[in-house]
């Protein structure tokens, strides 16, 4: 090539995204200085701003994360005709990055078109083969009405934005199997190497006369698949079961992620459950030889732990060879009206991409948004309270409170005056967190913060600890408290609530919780990432008001506060831009160069 060693800059500026061809045809997209938040305009009171989104209408499922060739890739559920679920017309909605913030908008890349997806492309995975090119593993519903499983290719594997998709002419390779019914059948999982050099894949079922089930099937070359007698894991009582997920974890402590084929000492099964609508996982050994799996843990997967205790569903992680991490993303939908969804033109938001690993414990999971959300921190304000005594309340001044990550410290009160635990409350901290809202005085606690708050706090929502005894030992109680969010009436303003898995007096009586406040999404780290819980918010004062901030202690024991950092955050490219366009025209533009 006449350029070659010197890379050819395509710079979109007013698109805040330069490209970068290098001779060897590798591209680089580089988002340059995102916009201050204030900058941005017409922003809904709804719309996030870091949050991923596709530009209008609806989005479920993340589906085939990825990271190839330099760039991540997101596939997501979607309905290119509409705001509500588009049964028949469901879609892969398709976006890449470089960096896991910001994202830029592609054409789907799968859409119904053939009879075995001609009534929707329904959720998969994607798996990198050995030779580092990807390999889809989708659902579709084909002309009769059938869930059966198909595979896609790149077209041209060296495209590095992977536009167009191929499905070929064999497919279905698995089609609906006679022991299932026919809308039960869905969601393969990434496809992991057996010792044997065979794969495996995981798909949700349910079984006659059984109950939900995860399948595994293997195969030599992703197009014969042959069933495994028996399911990886049987929910006898738990009805169909979507969008499993096995994946090996690092030893326990050590914040890196294995890739699907690594061995590990220890897998995680991850399960989406419907008559609960709720994530569960649980830590357990996984035999590659006999495929087996053996949870630590109950037998009925919806006593096991959840990735988040408020608004997700079906999530699905990747492992990240570049940052040797794994990778979570979960739907949070619209909890307000189908008509509010119809006005605003679009429903569903994705958590930030969280980075997952095995707590020292073994035998939970921890959580933490991945670190390039931190380019996002703009202004800073480092409030020096030593103290929040009862019923305090302290203004964090000086950022934006609609658009912030929040990070505090908490030292709380001695713990012998802690209020004591009834024991039926383990069984269900939810309602333990409706009935000791913020507004309960306690012992020690509830203390926390404040987010979404009008200036006269008729509305906030409060997101707090309380700590109880049981006998010697204490529990931590995490809640988010919708109660107050909204003065809207239709709006679902549930109490969400976990109990973190710590011993608090062990950690010095020290307990941390980062909360990212987006417009409609509260995403909350409670204890370092051991309990999440993500809450969907819409305020009525975001109309014409300031949102504010504030930590608070409604406990009888002063709480101290070790250290609170507050940032005002910047908003991402995400798959809009400033006119509204949809960004793949300008990619497609730049890529012209
Ligand atoms: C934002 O959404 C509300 C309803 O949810 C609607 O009344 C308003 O017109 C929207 N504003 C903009 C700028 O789109
Ligand atoms: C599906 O697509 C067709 C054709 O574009 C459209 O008429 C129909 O309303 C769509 N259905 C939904 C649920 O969006
Ligand atoms: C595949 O993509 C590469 C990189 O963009 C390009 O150079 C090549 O021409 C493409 N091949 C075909 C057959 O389109
Ligand atoms: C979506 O939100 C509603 C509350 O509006 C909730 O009841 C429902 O279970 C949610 N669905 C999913 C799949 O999360
Ligand atoms: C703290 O408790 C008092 C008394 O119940 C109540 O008026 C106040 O609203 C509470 N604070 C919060 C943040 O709920």
């Amino acid at each position: 090539m006449a350029m070659a060693g010197l890379p050819l800059a395509a710079c979109v500026a007013f698109f805040h995204l330069c490209l970068l061809l290098s001779p060897s045809s590798s591209l680089r997209l580089l988002p340059v200085a995102p916009d201050a938040a204030g900058e941005s305009t017409g922003r809904n009171g709804s719309r996030t701003a870091y949050h991923f989104q596709p530009a209008k209408n609806w989005m479920n499922d993340p589906n085939g994360p990825m990271y190839h060739n330099g760039l991540y890739h997101f596939f997501y559920q979607y309905n290119p005709d509409g705001v509500t679920w588009g049964n028949g017309n469901l879609s892969w909605g398709h976006s890449v990055s470089v960096d896991l913030v910001n994202w830029f908008a592609l054409d789907a890349a799968l859409q119904p078109s053939r009879s075995f997806d001609a009534n929707g492309c329904w959720s998969g995975s994607a798996t990198i083969l050995p030779d580092g090119s990807p390999v889809m593993l989708y659902t579709g519903i084909d002309a009769r009405g059938d869930q059966v499983q198909n595979v896609a290719y790149p077209k041209n594997a060296s495209d590095p934005l992977l536009v167009d998709w191929v499905k070929p002419e064999y497919n279905p390779v698995i089609p609906v199997p006679a022991d299932i019914k026919r809308d039960d059948f869905r969601d393969p999982s990434t496809a992991w190497l057996g010792a044997d050099g065979v794969w495996r894949i995981a798909v949700a079922a349910r079984v006659h006369d059984v109950g939900g089930a995860t399948l595994i099937y293997r195969s030599k070359d992703f197009l014969r698949w042959e069933r495994n007698a028996d399911p990886l894991y049987l929910a006898h009582a738990a009805g169909m079961v979507e969008c499993p997920d096995l994946f090996p974890v690092s030893e326990p402590g050590v914040e890196v992620g294995l890739p699907a084929s690594g061995a590990g000492a220890r897998h995680v099964l991850k399960m989406s459950v419907m008559d609960t609508v709720q994530d569960y996982y649980v830590v357990g050994r996984y035999d590659d030889a006999a495929d087996t799996f053996v949870p630590e843990d109950d037998e009925d997967c919806r006593s096991w732990r959840r990735l988040d205790y408020g608004h997700v569903y079906a999530s699905k992680s990747f492992f990240d060879p570049s940052k040797n991490r794994r990778v979570l993303w979960g739907w949070a939908n619209e909890s307000d009206s189908v008509s509010d969804d119809l006005v605003r033109g679009w429903s569903g938001v994705q958590t930030v991409p969280r980075k997952i690993w095995l707590d020292e414990d073994g035998k939970q999971l921890r959580q933490w948004p991945v670190e390039e959300i931190e380019t996002l921190r703009s202004k800073r304000v480092n409030l020096l309270i030593p103290e929040v005594n009862a019923g305090g309340v302290n203004e964090i001044i000086g950022v934006m409170g609609a658009q912030a990550d929040v990070e505090v410290v908490f030292e709380v009160p001695p713990l012998e005056h802690a209020d004591v635990l009834e024991p039926n409350w383990l069984l269900d901290p939810q309602s333990l967190c409706g009935e000791k809202g913020a507004s309960v005085p306690g012992s020690v606690g509830p203390f926390g913060l404040l987010v979404m708050a009008s200036g006269d706090m008729q509305e906030h929502t409060a997101v707090f600890f309380r700590v109880f005894r049981q006998n010697d030992k204490y529990k931590v109680l995490m809640c988010t408290d919708l109660s107050r969010s909204s003065t809207r009436d239709g709006v679902y303003k549930p109490p969400y609530g976990a109990f973190v898995d710590m011993d608090i007096e062990a950690h010095g009586g020290i307990i941390s919780l980062r909360t990212l406040v987006d417009h409609s999404v509260v995403e909350s780290f409670g204890g370092g990432g051991r309990a999440c819980i993500t809450a969907r918010v819409y305020p009525d004062h975001v109309v014409n008001g300031n949102s504010h901030l504030y930590v608070f202690n409604n406990g009888t024991g002063a709480v101290k506060v070790s250290s609170l950092d507050a940032w005002e955050m910047a908003t991402a490219t995400v798959n809009v831009l400033p006119d509204g366009l949809i960004a793949a025209s300008s990619v497609s533009r730049a890529q012209a160069y």
